[in-house]
């Protein structure tokens, strides 16, 4: 057994620094109000969550609205530090965390595949011989070249997609970027992740559609209000979710 991510009790709290109402006027006026506020209260993301993914396996998080999903992949990414307990994660990562997330809206499309793609690890040569790859998977064509601001938000999906799919990881974290993007782009991604999955490449996968989970992820993690409620294999769990939500 080759575990790469392992979550040791895990708790995530946000700061709640924008509710330090006046802001400095606050601080000076109630210093002891306004620390507390920074220092004591905060929103709760994920609460003792524990477990571990092997390598090779492909794990979908689910759960409603605000239960923890990104929090937990943002963790696993390294965009974020717990607050509480520990995240290991061993090898590459390479993720598509949010849409937008990365990308510089007045630089083209051609550049901002240039900046994530370096950004992701790829050296200059080795992106100069995968860019017509990239540039086709994206099926922009002529708006390859227009800054990223004019683009609707399934034309960020495929740029961001089309980056991840020339990319070396180990470990593939995709955050419900598919779901804007039009039913042959989504069946082109499906295809893309299982193979990665071929190679060996952890999947960690974000979705509320479970048919997608279905296709690509053979172990899934149920979180619920921030806690860990089922880990196990995907029919289980997404049979037991869907009767909950029923
Ligand atoms: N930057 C932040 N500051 C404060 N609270 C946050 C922040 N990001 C997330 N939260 C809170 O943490 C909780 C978990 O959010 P998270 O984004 O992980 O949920 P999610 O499961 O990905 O939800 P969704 O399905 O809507 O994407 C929510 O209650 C949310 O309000
Ligand atoms: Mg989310």
């Amino acid at each position: 057994m080759n575990r790469v991510i392992e979550f040791n009790n895990v708790t995530k709290r946000y700061p709640l620094y924008h509710h330090i109402g006046s802001g400095i006027k606050e601080l000076i006026f109630h210093p002891h109000r306004a620390m507390g506020l920074l220092t004591g209260r905060s929103y709760l993301a994920i609460e003792n969550i524990t477990f571990c993914v092997d390598k090779g396996e492909s794990v979908a998080l689910i759960g409603r609205n605000g239960a923890g999903k990104s929090t937990s992949l943002g963790l696993v990414a390294g965009v974020m530090k717990p607050t509480n307990g520990t995240v290991k994660v061993v090898g590459r990562v390479a993720s598509m965390l949010e849409l937008g997330g990365g990308v510089h809206p007045e630089l083209t499309g051609r550049e901002n595949i240039r900046l994530n793609a370096t950004l992701l690890g790829l050296r200059r040569r080795e992106l100069n011989a995968r860019l017509d790859k990239i540039i086709e998977f994206s099926e922009l064509g002529e708006f390859i070249d227009e800054p990223i601001r004019v683009y609707s938000s399934g034309m960020l999906a495929k740029l961001g997609f089309s980056v991840i799919t020339q990319v070396d990881p180990d470990i593939l974290i995709i955050d419900e970027v598919l779901a804007v993007g039009d039913i042959s782009f989504q069946r082109k991604c499906i295809n893309t992740i299982n193979e990665f999955r071929k190679k060996g490449v952890t999947i960690l996968f974000v979705s509320h559609n479970l048919s997608d989970i279905k296709q690509i992820c053979d172990k899934v993690i149920w979180i619920e209000s921030h806690k860990l409620k089922e880990i196990g294999d995907a029919e289980t769990v997404i049979a037991h979710y869907q009767a909950a939500m029923a």
